[in-house]
């Protein structure tokens, strides 16, 4: 079981849109694999569930003593742990222990648990980072963006010396040319994180929004899609270090 933690204290940098992707290449690999949604926004919970009522969600286990087991959900071909607006009143009281503790509980019930996490510095945050095997840190190649990547690894530091980061810079204009401006951009952040910099780099494209909010899948003709979708199969490649064989799933 290996758990990865998407986060980067800015928001709209694609935390929750590469956490789902790469949910679909494991899931499309043959793999199971859990969500949790720490981001009180709900985008993973929003995107796989219709119904919320009733269900037991990350709010009740970290503030009425609720088990993760008892939380866990399933659709689409996954199962998550759903997000709730509530987590919004949760700043300073989760123990920095209680996410890794609650994830010991699932002795290795699955193959990866992804964790889409909000773009603050709290303690759910924390926890979080205490309980995965590895930080996705997704960035826009803006140097405007560098100051918050560089607040986001020397915090998770503090709680974790040596783990392991990777920045996956995201969003870029095209990805057979890229312009004067990304390239300096990127020099930057290679001068800076040259030990967290991820090889692999995301387009920007418009079949994130149609895969995420429409359900289109991510297989099926065409360049623009097959290119996007071997970029995202080398990113999750890198970040779970596995070979990942593609089964098109009807
Ligand atoms: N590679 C990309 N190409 C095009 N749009 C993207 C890309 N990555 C993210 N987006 C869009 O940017 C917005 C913010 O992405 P999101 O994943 O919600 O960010 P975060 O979770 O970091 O706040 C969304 O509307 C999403 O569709
Ligand atoms: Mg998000």
């Amino acid at each position: 079981m290996r758990v990865l933690n998407f986060w980067n204290v800015k928001g709209g940098v694609g935390k929750s849109s590469l956490c789902y992707l790469t949910g679909e290449i494991l899931r499309d690999g043959g793999k199971s694999v859990l969500f949790i949604d720490c981001d009180p926004q709900r985008s993973i919970t929003k995107t796989i569930l219709d119904d919320l009522d009733g269900k037991i969600t990350l709010f009740d286990i970290f503030m009425h003593g609720k088990k993760l087991n008892e939380s866990i959900l399933s659709s689409k071909g996954f199962s998550i742990v759903p997000s709730s607006l509530n987590l919004l009143r949760i700043q300073e009281s989760v123990e920095q222990n209680r996410l890794a503790d609650e994830i010991e509980t699932l002795k290795n019930k699955f193959d990866f648990i992804l964790i889409d996490n909000q773009p603050t510095w709290n303690s759910i945050v924390r926890s979080s980072i205490q309980a995965c095997d590895r930080l996705i840190m997704p960035s826009m190649i803006s140097i405007f963006d560098l100051d918050e990547v560089a607040f986001s690894v020397a915090e998770a530091r503090t709680v974790r010396k040596s783990l392991p980061i990777s920045i996956v810079l995201n969003g870029l204009g095209n990805a057979d040319k890229i312009s004067n401006d990304e390239k300096d951009y990127m020099d930057s952040f290679l001068l800076n994180f040259k030990n967290e910099l991820a090889k692999s780099k995301i387009p920007r494209s418009i079949l994130v929004k149609r895969i995420i909010d429409r359900g289109e899948s991510l297989f099926g003709k065409g360049s623009s899609k097959e290119k996007f979708r071997q970029a995202i199969l080398n990113m999750v490649q890198e970040i779970t270090e596995s070979k990942i064989k593609l089964m098109e799933v009807a």
